[in-house]
């Protein structure tokens, strides 16, 4: 089963389909023009632009300190490189838990200023007429439950969430208001595989796993994590397709080597 090959750029409605064809969807964060052009060029159904940025790009300890105006130039550059892909941009820590009006406020601006095409906000019931006016506003979005990074500070610790009969519950509640609100899919992080598979099979709209197992509709990984980049980083849900940071490591020391050495440039490599 796959998606009609006529749908060229994907959108929301493409994610819909999938979903309903079982066509499981790819996405995978990107903060700058040239990664976000080789995975667009590379087939990636979703670019997201992740407050991750605090902790990949920044070298934060938390997805707390990235403003808006960090987030949008981010989005920006993703943007430009972007044909295919869907681009979701998510609304960093404090631009949308007081009210719904900042809440609009900021995603209008994420899509004027970045042209990005769907925001992404953390939590459920908390945030919930956010999402009605941003969505009543037209814009599309994207929810996120479980480990809510935003949150680390209330939570105190990265380990698997709604593992409680409690929390498990209030998330269920919490993805179908998110549905019933207009939300178009919802990132499931680093809950049990059996809870994403009832909310996934529970939900018209699409989920998107990241230490949710394989039921979800589509997966969402780091790039930095995927492409082995940071490797100190390596949670059990990690699948790390290549080891670029010990490429990276070998190709400027052989850089180094050869400047000190004299061996570049060559005289082929001077005007
Ligand atoms: O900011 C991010 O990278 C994310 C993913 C972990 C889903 O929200």
């Amino acid at each position: 089963m796959s998606v009609p090959k006529e749908i060229k750029k994907v959108t929301t409605n493409t994610l819909q389909k999938m979903k309903a064809a079982g066509e499981k969807i790819s996405m995978i964060t990107a903060y700058d023009y040239s990664f976000a052009r080789l995975f667009d060029a590379a087939g990636v159904d979703i670019i997201l632009v992740g407050d991750s940025a605090s902790n990949v790009m920044a070298g934060h300890t938390t997805t707390l300190p990235i403003t808006l105006d960090q987030m949008i130039y981010h989005a920006q550059s993703v943007v430009r490189g972007r044909d295919r892909s869907l681009i979701v941009v998510d609304i960093p820590f404090g631009y949308y838990q007081s009210n719904s009006e900042i809440a609009l406020a900021s995603a209008v601006r994420i899509m004027k200023e970045s042209g990005g095409h769907t925001v992404k906000l953390e939590g459920g019931e908390e945030i919930i007429d956010s999402v009605r006016k941003i969505v009543s506003a037209g814009i599309p979005v994207m929810g996120h439950l479980g480990l809510t990074p935003q949150s680390i500070n209330k939570f105190g610790t990265y380990v698997v969430r709604a593992t409680e009969k409690n929390e498990a519950e209030k998330l269920k509640k919490d993805a179908l208001l998110l549905q019933e609100a207009g939300a178009f899919a919802i990132v499931l992080e680093k809950i049990p595989a059996g809870l994403a598979k009832e909310v996934s099979e529970s939900l018209s709209i699409p989920t998107i796993g990241i230490g949710g197992g394989k039921h979800c509709d589509g997966q969402v990984l780091v790039m930095h994590d995927l492409l082995g980049i940071n490797n100190e980083f390596k949670p059990r849900f990690l699948r790390q397709y290549l080891n670029l940071s010990e490429l990276i490591t070998g190709a400027v020391q052989q850089y180094i080597a050869d400047v000190k050495s004299q061996d570049f440039p060559n005289d082929s490599e001077q005007y």
